[in-house]
């Protein structure tokens, strides 16, 4: 079996690396060519078929190129994970939409109307009705964000403010701050359709329990009802395989926090010592033979 993993050509990141050869290696494990290639190795005209390669039986996409991944599907390139998903996962108040028209459990959200560069938001009339709807303290996110970094919390009016002006143009969701997973939330990663490895994430300085940001982990066995939302989260989206974030409800229920179409699987690998790439290739066997 032939395969290519398609990475973002402009990235040069150690923490990338790592699941690059995670990835080639696990394939080599399991008998299937893999061939690494850059976005820009199939920069090409659109609708052309991209002539000058021999396509494969199919593609890792490892990166968020969501115009790219859906030229690849128009060739007739089986995708792991789909294009859709990937561009649903991207895009967190799309992921929100998505998971509540499937009626899964996330927490309390409003997306913030659209605007344009150079507009902002000029009224906040839609900020008073967030934060009667969802209580403060609120999280603001960005809809393109990760490691946590374009997440921030408001513990007033007025920090909330000062945190849209700074977002700009840009597209985020306020929400209902999970008080009860303040610093701590559980990354369940899911292939097909079971949990592999789940970690228990925790940070006593941020709210945010993001490894890059210093939280520590252990390895956790999830309780039913988290394998079960997380489980739900990745059908509904459509995807193979993620890295699905979940917080702690008030009720201890769980509710999804976001879901990780390429999810940076190094930490699970050191915590828990289970490899998703294994996995990963597994999975892509069993669908394609
Ligand atoms: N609504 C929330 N309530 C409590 N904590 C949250 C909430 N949303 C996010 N967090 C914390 O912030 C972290 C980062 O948010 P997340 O949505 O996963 O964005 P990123 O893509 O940057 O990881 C989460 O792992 C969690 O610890
Ligand atoms: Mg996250």
């Amino acid at each position: 079996m032939r395969g290519w993993l398609v990475v973002n050509s402009f990235v040069e990141s150690e923490k990338f690396a790592q699941i690059y050869s995670l990835l080639l290696d696990a394939a080599a494990a399991h008998g299937i060519s893999l061939l690494q290639l850059c976005g820009d190795e199939l920069c090409d005209v659109v609708g052309g078929g991209f002539q000058d390669k021999e396509l494969p039986d199919f593609a890792i996409f490892w990166d968020k190129d969501i115009l790219l991944a859906r030229l690849l599907e128009d060739a007739g390139v089986r995708l792991f994970n789909c294009a859709d998903a990937i561009d649903l996962c991207d895009n967190k108040a799309k992921t929100y939409i998505r998971l509540a028209r499937a009626g899964i459990r996330i927490p309390k959200t409003v997306i913030a109307p659209m605007t344009f560069e150079g507009v902002g938001c000029s009224r906040l009339d839609f900020l008073d009705k967030a934060i009667e709807r969802l209580g403060l303290p609120l999280v603001i996110k960005e809809v393109y964000g990760s490691f946590g970094r374009q997440v921030y919390l408001a513990r007033t009016r007025r920090e909330a403010e000062d945190i849209i002006e700074a977002i700009g143009y840009k597209g985020f969701v306020l929400q209902e701050f999970a008080a009860g997973s303040a610093g701590r939330d559980l990354r369940i990663n899911i292939v097909g359709e079971r949990a592999v490895a789940t970690i228990l994430r925790q940070n006593e300085n941020d709210f945010r329990s993001n490894v890059s940001g210093g939280a520590r982990m252990e390895p956790y066995t999830p309780s039913e009802a988290q394998e079960r939302i997380a489980v739900d989260a990745v059908r509904a989206l459509g995807l193979d395989f993620a890295g699905v974030d979940v917080l702690f409800g008030a009720d201890g229920e769980p509710l999804i926090c976001e879901v990780n179409s390429n999810p940076h699987f190094k930490n699970t690998l050191d915590c828990t010592g289970v490899d998703l790439a294994e996995h990963i290739m597994g999975h892509i066997q069993s669908k394609l033979t």
